[in-house]
C-alpha cells in the first residue's frame, strides 16, 4: 500500500519539476512515507528520523517531510521533533504537497492532515519506483470501515472509498504496454469494493474479470480479502481466468470465536472454516496466507490453542504474525485492557511461528515433483546464472537461467525446497 502511495506523491511531484534520487545525500526534500498498524512501525520511522538528522546540517536547504499514516496519527506533534520535521501531510493530502513544499521552503512549517471521503488519486499516474519492471502494485480503494477493534488503520486512513474501475483498467492497460506482466490490486478489504456512481455498478468480481480480461498473459493478484466479505461468485472469478492468480490472503486473525467477537472481525472460527472450505471446494489448487494476532485482550491459552489448531486445520502456506500491540485511540485501546503479559505474547507467537515454519516448509514440500508456470522477476538474489521468479501460489521459484530473462513466463519442475524458496528447473 505504501510503496503504491509513494509512487503516487512521486508523480503528483514530478509535476512540479521534482525527481526522485537513489542516494539520500542529493536530495533538496526527503518524504518519509509511513505506517501507524504496530508501535514498532512507528519506532523504525523515528530511528530513521535520527539516522538522517545530519543531512540537514550538511544542507541547509534541506526539507524533510513526513507523509501517510503516521503523519495523520501525530500531526503537529511531529514537528516538534528536535526542529526535524518541516512538512507534515496526511494519506489524503498529496495533491497539496507542492504548496506545502513551497511554504516549508518559505520558512514556515507545512500541514495538512484533512481527511476526504472522495479522494482516490484515480486520475494520478503513478512514477513506479519498483526495480523489476515485471510486476506493480495498482491501488482500487482507500481507507476502511471495519473498525477492528484493534486497527488504526480506519482512524488515519479515512472511511472507505473505490477507485472508479475506468482508472484503474487505464492504469493497468499502460502498465501493460510498459511490460509489465503482474498486477496487484491493493486495497483493505478488496471485497466491498464497489463502484456505482455510472452506468451499472461494479463490484470486485466485475473489476477483477475486466482487468483479467485486458490480456491473459498479465497475471492479476489482489490483496487483501476479508473472511466476512469473501464471496463464492470471487472464487468462481478466479477459477474461470487462467490469469488470476491462485492464492487468497486472508487474515483470520485468531481461531477463536470469543476472541474474533471482541476483535469486532464480524466473523466466526467456523464461518471462517467454512470460507476455506468454499476456497478448497471451488479452486482447488488455491494457496492461502493469514496474519494472526498473538495476544490480544484477555485471550487465554484455550483461546491461543484454537488459533494454532485453526492454523493447523487450514495448512496455511503463508502466515505474517504479530504480537499484540496497543494503537491509541482505537475500541480496544478505549475499552479493553492490554492484559496479556508481554513475555506470555512473545512466547505465543513463538509457538506460531514455529507452527507456519512447518506448515510452509510440508506446502513446499508438496510441490516437489510438479510443474510451475513461472513469471520470471529476475536475476536470483545469490546468482546472475540463476533467475527468480513466483508460481500462481506465489511461492519464490529460482532456476538456472538457460537464455531466458524477466517477464517471460517458463514451465519449471520443482527439484527441492529451501526454508524460503522453491528450486527447480526449466522444462
Ligand atoms: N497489533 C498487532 N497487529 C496488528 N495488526 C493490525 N493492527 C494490529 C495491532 N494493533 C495486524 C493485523 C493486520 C495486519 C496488517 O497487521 O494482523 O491484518
Ligand atoms: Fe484494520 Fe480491520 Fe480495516 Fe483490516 S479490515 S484495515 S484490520 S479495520
Amino acid at each position: 500500500m505504501n510503496v503504491a502511495d509513494s509512487e503516487v506523491v512521486a508523480s503528483i511531484l514530478s509535476g512540479s519539476g521534482y525527481e526522485t534520487t537513489e542516494k539520500i545525500e542529493d536530495a533538496g526534500l526527503i518524504l518519509i512515507n509511513t505506517c501507524s498498524i504496530r508501535d514498532n512501525a512507528e519506532q523504525r520511522i523515528w530511528g530513521r528520523l535520527k539516522a538522517i538528522k545530519h543531512l540537514k546540517k550538511e544542507n541547509s536547504g534541506l526539507k524533510i517531510g513526513v507523509i501517510g499514516c503516521m503523519a495523520e496519527r501525530l500531526k503537529e506533534q511531529l514537528l516538534d521533533t528536535e526542529k526535524l520535521v518541516d512538512i507534515v501531510a496526511g494519506p489524503d493530502a498529496y495533491r497539496q504537497l507542492p504548496l506545502l513544499v513551497e511554504e516549508a521552503e518559505s520558512g514556515h512549517k507545512a500541514v495538512n492532515v484533512l481527511l476526504s471521503r472522495e479522494e482516490t488519486y484515480a486520475d494520478i499516474s503513478p512514477v513506479r519506483m519498483d526495480k523489476n519492471g515485471v510486476s506493480s502494485f495498482v491501488s482500487i480503494m482507500r481507507g476502511c470501515n471495519n473498525m477492528c477493534a484493534y486497527c488504526v488503520v480506519p482512524y488515519v486512513r479515512g472511511a472507505e472509498r473505490s477507485r472508479n474501475p475506468e482508472s484503474v483498467l487505464r492504469e493497468v492497460n499502460e502498465l501493460y504496454s510498459m511490460g509489465y506482466r503482474e498486477v496487484t490490486l491493493l486495497g483493505q478489504n478488496v471485497d466491498s469494493y464497489k463502484w456505482k456512481e455510472t452506468g451499472n455498478p461494479v463490484g470486485f468480481p466485475g473489476l477483477l474479470s475486466k482487468v483479467a480480461a485486458i490480456d491473459k498473459g498479465l497475471r492479476v493478484r489482489f490483496s487483501t480479502s476479508h473472511p466476512k466479505d469473501i464471496s463464492d461468485e470471487l472464487l468462481h472469478t478466479m477459477a474461470e481466468h487462467s490469469n488470476i492468480c491462485k492464492h487468497i490472503h486472508l487474515p483470520a486473525q485468531s481461531g477463536s470465536s470469543r476472541i474474533l467477537k471482541l476483535m469486532n472481525r464480524d466473523y466466526t472460527r467456523e464461518w471462517y472454516m467454512d470460507r476455506v472450505e468454499a476456497v478448497k471446494r471451488i479452486i482447488p489448487d488455491c494457496a492461502l496466507s493469514t496474519d494472526m494476532i498473538a495476544g490480544f485482550c484477555t485471550e487465554t491459552d484455550e483461546d491461543h490453542k484454537e488459533s494454532l489448531s485453526l492454523m493447523e486445520w487450514v495448512g496455511f502456506d503463508f502466515a505474517y504474525m504479530f504480537r499484540y500491540s496497543e494503537r491509541p485511540g482505537t475500541k480496544a485501546a478505549r475499552k479493553y485492557k492490554d492484559d496479556v503479559p508481554e513475555e506470555i505474547k512473545a512466547s505465543r507467537l513463538n509457538e506460531m511461528i514455529a507452527l507456519q515454519n512447518r506448515l510452509s516448509a510440508r506446502s513446499k514440500k508438496n510441490d516437489i515433483g510438479r510443474v510451475h508456470e513461472v513469471l520470471i522477476e529476475g536475476f536470483s538474489k545469490r546468482s546472475d546464472d540463476n533467475l527468480a521468479g513466483r508460481t500462481s501460489q506465489n511461492k519464490v521459484v529460482v532456476f538456472p537461467a538457460a537464455g531466458h530473462i524477466k517477464g517471460e513466463y517458463v514451465n519449471v519442475i520443482i527439484e527441492r525446497s529451501t526454508s524460503a524458496t522453491l528450486i527447480g528447473n526449466i522444462i
